[in-house]
């Protein structure tokens, strides 16, 4: 049986600290999309660790981790990563496996990335230039590269087929590149990345699953950053729902179980795109500095904002969440109101459900506020501890998205975790 961690706004809203606190009752973390886009921060002994592809499970010498084939791998950026989490104590040629076929990210794949973008001008997704849209490109366009194709003995030549596209590319977009300068370091990556083991997932799971073990899957980005279901064209370019477990690792949709479904207390977005609740204000650079919002793989500020329901309940749906994760509440301590949005009013038309576009929809969010909480939360460790006001502000969620909140973190570390029986 498998298990899913995602979640349900637009990326960031603790995934990393949640798989990591839930890795104790797993035998296996499995990542099933996206790529170094992602940053996940995990705090322990005092230590933050920021993960990019691999699994948040890394730092648990128990647990197996893998990158399945729905990711998309930078050789040059995954072996920065694992020299990193090997200095904080992880032993990734022990218990990493990479999926054979999950896709490369070329150095000339950022390139195409970074001028796409720069095309687009005022119209940019304001992507995390690491390459992700040329490559599930190349994937979807059938032409991409495989971690499997780097043990053939034609690689290279398979390479420079790719390689040459791109450059034509890039010359149509009057782009500069340098091969001479960018190559070197790519095929000392793909050597390094010989060591690990890389397997056939889909088998490899299968037999794991038939031997009892439990599988946790770990998303990346968020519910509104799907390419088919998120705010488009501005999204990433996988599949961020629970759907894309099965795409992503290859298992069989009977085998999911519980999805976990993580929302922060209030929004953040990086990037451009849709954001109905933005505070771009005083009020929004105030939640910036409380939560720290700036991105973990970026350092961009993250756009911040008023809890939304209306898409926080459209992200449920889409995922069957069975059970509700919320994130950073301990940030808005302090804070005299908390305005909650329950529904869109568009065109004198007032509903909770999300129109064909955000883009292009003018929409008026509709608030209700309540009465913030102040003092630190972080030490609580039993819900009924928490400060009445912020019973009664969950209370609302709650009765308004129809579904429990098993778990609230109330700050970065692994303990500072409260789990409501
Ligand atoms: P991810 O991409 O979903 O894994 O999230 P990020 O790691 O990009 O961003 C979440 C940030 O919030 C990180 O800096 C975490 O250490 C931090 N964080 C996670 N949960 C909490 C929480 O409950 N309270 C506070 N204050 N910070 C948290
Ligand atoms: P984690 O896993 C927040 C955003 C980018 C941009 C859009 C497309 O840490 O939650 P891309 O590089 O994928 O082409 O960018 O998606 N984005 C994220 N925002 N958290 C992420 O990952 C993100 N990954 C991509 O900012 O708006
Ligand atoms: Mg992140």
């Amino acid at each position: 049986m498998i298990d899913v961690v995602l979640g349900l706004q637009w990326g960031d809203e603790g995934k990393g600290k949640i798989v990591d606190v839930l890795t104790p009752q797993y035998d296996v973390v499995a990542r099933f999309q996206g790529g170094p886009n992602a940053g996940h921060s995990l705090e322990f002994n005092g230590q933050k660790h920021v993960l990019n592809t691999i699994p948040s499970g890394i730092f648990h010498k128990h647990c197996i981790n893998i990158i399945g084939s729905g990711v998309v791998i930078d050789p040059i950026t995954f072996k920065k990563e694992i020299e990193k989490i090997t200095l904080g104590g992880a032993e990734p040629l022990v218990n990493l496996y990479i999926s054979e076929k999950a896709h490369l990210i070329l150095p000339t794949h950022r390139l195409v990335d970074a001028a796409s973008e720069a095309n687009k001008g005022e119209h940019k997704i304001g992507s995390t230039l690491r390459g992700i849209s040329p490559t599930y490109q190349d994937k979807i366009g059938r032409s991409g590269l495989r971690v499997g194709d780097i043990l053939a003995a034609n690689f290279n030549q398979k390479y420079e087929v790719v390689a040459a596209n791109h450059r034509t590319l890039l010359d149509r977009f009057n782009h500069p590149y340098n091969m001479a300068e960018i190559e070197p370091a790519f095929f000392e990556a793909i050597e390094f990345l010989k060591q690990f083991k890389i397997v056939n997932t889909e088998y490899f799971l299968d037999d794991l699953m038939n031997d009892g073990k439990k599988v946790l899957a770990e998303g990346a980005q968020g519910t509104l950053l799907d390419i088919d279901y998120g705010t488009y064209p501005f999204v990433t370019s996988s599949n961020t729902i629970t759907g894309g477990v099965c795409n992503g690792l290859g298992v069989a949709p009977q085998k999911i179980k519980k999805v976990y479904g993580i929302f922060k207390a209030y929004c953040t977005r990086v990037g451009s795109g849709p954001f109905p609740t933005e505070q771009d204000n005083e009020q929004g650079e105030e939640l910036r500095q409380l939560g720290r919002e700036f991105g973990a793989t970026t350092g961009r500020p993250r756009r911040t904002g008023w809890l939304d329901l209306p898409t926080l309940k459209y992200s449920i749906m889409l995922n069957g969440v069975t059970d509700l994760i919320c994130t950073k509440s301990d940030v808005l301590s302090g804070l005299g109101e908390i305005p909650v949005c329950h529904s869109y009013e568009i065109d004198g038309t007032v509903s909770d459900k999300i129109p064909y576009s955000l883009v292009d929809a003018n929409i008026n969010p509709q608030y209700q506020s309540f009465t913030g909480w102040t003092g630190d939360l972080s030490k609580i460790k039993n819900y009924h501890d928490l400060p009445e006001t912020f019973k009664t502000y969950m209370q609302f969620v709650e009765d308004q998205i129809g579904l429990k909140v098993n778990t609230i973190s109330v700050g970065p570390d692994r303990d500072e975790t409260i789990v409501r029986s």
